[in-house]
């Protein structure tokens, strides 16, 4: 047992009830599954006809199904030590257009492969990420909605939201935002400590995100979220605390709560930070335990791995409603299940298909003059991958997994088919992180701590030495 008494009456676990097994199982690498398989699982491909056929193949099985748009800005004006992203820093304009531009280009060879083949994609969600999307001049986001426009109705969309830099943007941008039709946007907020902000190169003082968190700009969207981090250089399980208290005083409508991934041999920059200013490991549960305390108490509901909505937000009634998904900015709503993406990096999921577009900025550009889709990456998923990624996403997103829709909806024996899993999963019903029953694997409260550690039961990739740390692998 992990807990001496769960707590049936709420969604959480209070720190008095940490132990020395929460601790370790906690801190145990494993994949934060964005996608089944992770990443490190595809393969290297550079066939841009194989996506395009793969994008047949899809559509023509599937020609209306709702899609999520996602379109990389790899730019920003200043380096974060923190940052594991894909990402390019500049100030100057000249090369950032240049990449608008292509961006442009690739975004014209996705409608002219759409007209060719008669296709209408149906696309729901637009998200602009990055990198630093505000770091493109209003101008360059303009002729981007624009050439969307040209095969998406962005009356008919569910969500348009964008990434932030609050360090960079003044009210007018807002307005222009809103114009564009973006309806959600998200802060990098990370901590509001001032020694955390000079250790990670991010200074932004509470003052200023109060500043733009006004009535104003909250009326202009439908909801802001605040990217917070743990495990922060210089940041204590108080300083934490107090961080979450001020974003409740902020009050945004979503909350992403990240570990810290510190990996300062791939990502050279993170030399930067010493890791002699990293908190002690064992206090990381008590910061994400204390956290999603606070933030519950405070009436934010836990959706899935790391996310918190206000109960009236749209991903707080999907998890009512048992309807959460997951895609690689973490939990949705679940309006879209599959995913196109443009700009360099980017990672698409559709139909059977996993791609992944180069993140070599130079190939970028150079394979997209060229008339073709820089994919640097595949995988196609079989029949087997796909029943093991819906167990995955059900049990991560909406923490309970029908046995029965899936033994309907694959035509199979879940107790002959997942029968080892099933042997597994009884020793974690013993900690007193799963109860089964004939009908549901349901995660427990504690359970939900762990979620990514009982999905690997059902990932058949997972070599035990493998080690997988990083969020959105
Ligand atoms: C790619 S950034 C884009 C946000 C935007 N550029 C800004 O800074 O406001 C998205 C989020 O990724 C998360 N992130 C970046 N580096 C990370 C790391 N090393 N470990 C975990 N999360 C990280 C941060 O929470 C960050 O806000
Ligand atoms: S956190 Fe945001 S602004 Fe900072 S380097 Fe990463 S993408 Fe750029």
């Amino acid at each position: 047992m992990f807990i001496q008494n769960e707590l049936k009456s709420v969604d959480y676990i209070s720190s008095h009830n940490i132990n020395e097994n929460f601790i370790s199982f906690f801190n145990k690498p494993g994949p934060y599954y964005s996608s089944y398989p992770v990443l490190g699982e595809w393969n290297d491909f550079e066939d841009t006809s194989s996506y395009e056929n793969a994008l047949l193949d899809f559509f023509s099985s599937s020609p209306s199904k709702p899609l999520y748009l996602y379109l990389h800005i790899p730019y920003c004006a200043k380096l974060c030590y923190y940052c594991c992203c894909q990402i390019s820093i500049s100030n100057n304009r000249g090369i950032i257009n240049n990449f608008v531009r292509c961006l442009i280009k690739e975004i014209t060879m996705l409608e002219q492969f759409f007209l060719k083949n008669k296709i209408m994609p149906n696309i729901k969600e637009i998200h602009l990420g990055g990198g630093t999307p505000s770091h493109l001049t209003t101008d360059e986001l303009n002729s981007l909605v624009s050439a969307l426009k040209n095969f998406v109705n962005f009356e008919g969309l569910q969500e348009f939201s964008m990434e932030v830099d609050p360090r960079t943007v003044n009210f007018e941008h807002f307005d222009y935002y809103e114009a564009m039709g973006v309806d959600r946007i998200s802060f990098g907020i990370q901590d509001f400590n001032d020694v955390v902000q000079e250790k990670i190169n991010r200074v932004q003082p509470y003052e200023l995100i109060e500043r733009l968190m006004n009535e104003e700009v909250r009326d202009k969207f439908k909801g802001v979220n605040f990217d917070l981090l743990f495990g922060l250089p210089m940041q204590t399980r108080s300083s934490l605390r107090e961080t979450i208290e001020l974003t409740k005083q902020l009050s945004p409508e979503r909350i992403t709560l990240i570990k810290y991934l510190h990996i300062p041999n791939k990502v050279k920059h993170m030399k930067m930070i010493a890791e002699s200013a990293l908190p002690d490991k064992s206090d990381l549960p008590y910061m994400f335990v204390e956290s999603t305390e606070a933030l519950i108490e405070a009436g934010y509901s836990w959706v899935g791995l790391d996310h918190f909505a206000k109960q009236t937000d749209s991903l707080s009634i999907a998890k009512d409603n048992g309807r959460v998904y997951r895609n690689f900015g973490g939990e949705s709503p679940g309006y879209t299940k599959d995913i196109i993406s443009l700009g360099p990096s980017s990672t698409s999921a559709f139909g059977n298909y996993y791609f992944q577009a180069t993140s070599n900025l130079l190939k970028y550009k150079n394979t997209i003059d060229a008339g073709n889709f820089a994919i640097s990456r595949k995988y196609k998923l079989n029949s087997d991958d796909i029943i093991r990624r819906d167990c995955n996403f059900e049990l991560q997103c909406n923490q309970k997994l029908d046995m029965t829709k899936i033994e309907n909806d694959y035509k199979i024996s879940f107790q002959k088919y997942f029968g080892a899993e099933l042997e597994l999963l009884k020793g974690f019903e013993e900690k007193g992180l799963v109860h089964i029953n004939d009908k549901n694997i349901l995660v427990t409260t504690t359970g939900r701590y762990f979620v990514r550690h009982i999905c690997r039961v059902f990932d058949t990739f997972l070599d035990n030495t493998m080690q997988y740390e990083a969020h959105g692998t």
